[in-house]
């Protein structure tokens, strides 16, 4: 019996299910040319759901959830709800509650035509963002204090555990030697405004002792935003903190080509982990039919090798990268000219072409 893996899929909000559905065919292709089974299961969680049902994520849809081999989301949030509702109650909720503790975010560019950035090279953009996933103000221990009166007082704590820390600095490590190329890896932090960060000063060193092949390097999350601008090719691994996590891999992003391809894992290594776009559900392109779905292909291919797929992983990026230098695929934008569905077929078609990796 050919291995066959159990996908928990929740296509979500705006563009979501758009997106999904050709990331799927593209999952289905790539499994059968490299003999291996797919088994979906679709959940309906999401804006619709919820204003039908007032249901968010009920708890024995996350217990069944949780049971899968992996979790695929295309994208969660909707202008006619309350802020943040959905995006805690569904993907903040998986990432706690399954203690998805890496928030793993590669940044490779594709084709030197898609960078913004002058004369920027393919060569010069191959990193990866390891942003802790847990905890820092996302933890949601906030409150409000005479809310809706001139003295109202607002909190949100910033906090950070020594596990917490710990286990994404190892883990960033890990992948720095794992990665095998420039040996480095790059702490982000504000410790010298935020004193907290102290914390992430001292594990990186501590942990740092037990990895002399690693190159240490730190920078302030101010400074980086400037230097993924101006040097790109400084960085091979990168590990940070949840919220500054989330603003630089935005930035990050664009500089690969956009969020159109920028993709990511939330992962806990050996349990079910959760992959989706780093792009939201972009309600004015809803329905639509012009959502590039490359950045869920390309959660796809993290899900695969993550599944243990690696050379279906890798195929897919091939694919995608061919389809990108040869201008097949010209832009990733929704101006591309191309629908969803055909930017499907395109990736399909390029996976024909490419030979399919040793
Ligand atoms: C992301 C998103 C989420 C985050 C939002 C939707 C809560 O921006 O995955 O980067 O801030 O983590
Ligand atoms: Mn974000």
């Amino acid at each position: 019996m050919p291995k066959s893996h159990r996908i928990a899929v929740i296509p979500g909000d705006g563009i979501g299910p758009e997106v999904v559905d050709e990331a799927l065919r593209v999952l289905e292709r790539v499994a059968s040319m490299h003999g291996f089974g797919i088994q979906p299961t679709r959940y309906p969680y999401g804006a619709e759901h919820y204003l039908k049902t007032r249901e968010i994520l009920p708890d024995a849809a996350f217990s069944e959830i949780r049971g899968h081999d992996a979790i695929l989301l295309g994208a969660i949030g909707d202008p006619r709800l309350e802020i943040g509702l959905l995006e805690f109650g569904i993907i903040a909720k998986l990432r706690f509650d399954l203690d998805l503790f890496v928030n793993l975010r590669p940044v490779r560019l594709y084709a030197e035509h898609l960078c913004p950035l002058k004369d920027v090279k393919p060569e010069q953009v191959d990193f990866v963002v390891v942003r802790e996933n847990t905890e820092d103000a996302y933890a949601g221990m906030r409150g409000f204090f005479k809310k809706g009166t001139p003295d109202e007082i607002a909190t949100q704590e910033i906090l950070f555990t020594r596990k917490g820390v710990e286990r994404a600095v190892r883990y960033a490590f890990e992948l720095a030697r794992k990665r095998g190329k420039r040996k480095k890896l790059t702490l982000i932090d504000k410790a010298n405004a935020i004193r907290a960060m102290d914390l992430w000063t001292r594990t990186f060193a501590e942990v740092g002792a037990e990895y002399p092949d690693i190159a240490r390097d730190h920078q302030y999350i101010d400074a980086a935003c400037m230097y993924v601008v101006r040097e790109p090719a400084q960085y091979d691994t990168v590990v940070t903190s949840n919220m500054f996590g989330d603003i630089f891999t935005d930035l990050a992003a664009m500089i690969q080509g956009g969020l159109g391809i920028a993709a990511s894992g939330n992962l806990h290594p050996g349990r079910v982990s959760l992959f989706e776009p780093i792009h939201g559900s972009a309600p004015k392109y809803t329905g639509r039919g012009v959502a590039n779905p490359i950045a869920t292909v390309m959660a796809v291919a993290m899900m695969l090798d993550y599944l243990g797929e690696g050379r279906a992983a890798r195929h897919i990026e091939d694919a995608v990268a061919d389809l990108l230098r040869s201008r097949r695929l010209p832009s990733l934008g929704t101006d591309s000219g191309f629908s969803t569905r055909k930017i499907g077929d395109l990736v399909i078609e390029a996976l024909d072409q490419v030979s399919a990796p040793a």
